[in-house]
């Protein structure tokens, strides 16, 4: 049933290019310039004129939310929030019915991810699920949902359900930009294109797997990992300090870039692995910068960079090279050497990679 892998991790890492198609399907037609997505549609004026959206999510679903922040304020211009389920149900927060409240969950059955969803029901907002387990509580709980089409996911660490959120988040942003007219149909037309090309490049960007194992023997021993990201890359920074943390037992920290001078900077030194997600976009002077600046401090950089960069391999000890995208959709190329990086460290300690201690593949207490 692992279909020849030695872990389901591992297999679910590989089955990506196929579950982000699978996510996509039926949904998105670049050539016409057409997305479908019927909940949304149905939904067309909740969405054309919503006030704020606010995002519920724990975990990796939670990173997930954060790309989609930004992806949704970029496109279609509509403020977003991204709150932990927990602290959100627990603090009195303010809730208005032009709202709407969008759930993020892989197994549909998070205790606090569902009572956040009910008490924002209870205050009149829309509640909409991206949920990958079919009839779960969480999807029979929403108004309307989109599924993420991953395929069933076994190993506790979430890799698959990711990028399937990312991939149906980035839709959803789309399609509201769309609705609203605050994206050139020109600009809406490439970023689609850009999207169908996301599988292949997935695939690509899991060819790295034995360089990736090579970097993992070198690190196998670190007690602490710092990863840096800016941009869309920020919460890809955290979701691989989480997939290092959760199945490896290595303390890890995942920061923003810039935010690193302001405290973090100091622990870094010569034994400091420090993963830098420093792709070509908007950000990418800046984060040659922090690059820089870890260096000066000795710390030992391992860098994911887009395919062709020249100025950080001259800057970093280690070098993963991943193909280029659009940079909002980034996230769903680079977090794959970070979950591969995980999980052969992971393997290496002799950890248990697919039930990890303390931890349980849904979290239905509270
Ligand atoms: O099923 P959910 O998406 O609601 O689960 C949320 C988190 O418990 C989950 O993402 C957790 O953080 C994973 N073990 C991360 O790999």
């Amino acid at each position: 049933e692992k279909g020849g892998y030695p872990h389901f991790m591992l297999k679910e890492i590989f089955e990506q290019s196929r579950s982000i198609m699978d996510s996509m399907r039926g949904r998105l037609v670049a050539e016409n310039t057409q997305l479908t997505m019927s909940s949304i549609r149905e939904y067309a004026t909740r969405f054309k004129n919503a006030d704020r959206i606010i995002i519920v999510a724990c975990g990796t679903s939670w990173h997930a939310g954060l790309v989609a922040e930004y992806m949704i304020e970029e496109f279609a211009r509509i403020p977003v929030e991204v709150e932990y389920a927990s602290e959100f149900r627990y603090r009195n927060p303010v809730i208005r019915e032009g709202d709407i409240v969008v759930a993020i969950s892989q197994s549909g059955e998070t205790a606090d991810t569902l009572a956040a969803l009910e008490l924002a029901k209870s205050k009149g907002a829309m509640i909409f699920g991206v949920c990958n387990v079919v009839g779960s509580s969480i999807a029979r709980a929403t108004d309307a949902g989109a599924y993420t089409h991953a395929g069933p996911e076994i190993g506790v660490a979430s890799t698959k359900a990711f990028t399937a959120q990312v991939t149906v988040l980035s839709l959803i942003a789309m399609m509201i930009a769309e609705m609203r007219g605050t994206m050139e149909l020109t600009a809406l037309r490439s970023l689609m294109l850009e999207m169908e090309k996301i599988p292949a490049k997935v695939e690509q960007a899991l060819q790295l797997d034995k360089e990736i194992q090579a970097i993992s023997e070198i690190f196998k021993d670190a007690t602490n990992f710092i990863y840096l990201g800016r941009g869309f890359n920020f919460p890809v920074a955290l979701e691989g300090a989480l997939k290092l943390k959760e199945i490896s037992y290595i303390h890890a920290e995942g920061y923003p870039a810039a935010e690193m001078k302001h405290g973090p900077i100091a622990l870094i030194d010569e034994n400091m692995p420090v993963v830098v997600i420093a792709t070509k976009d908007s950000s990418y002077e800046k984060i040659v910068s922090n690059v820089q600046e870890v260096r000066a401090r000795k710390g030992r950089v391992i860098a994911v960079v887009t395919e062709g960069d020249t100025v950080i391999p001259q800057m970093a000890e280690f070098v993963i090279e991943v193909p280029n995208t659009h940079e909002a959709l980034m996230p769903l190329i680079s977090v794959i050497p970070l979950q591969l990086l995980s999980y052969h460290i992971a393997v290496l300690r002799g950890c248990n990679v697919d039930q990890p201690r303390n931890l349980a593949k849904s979290v239905t207490v509270e």
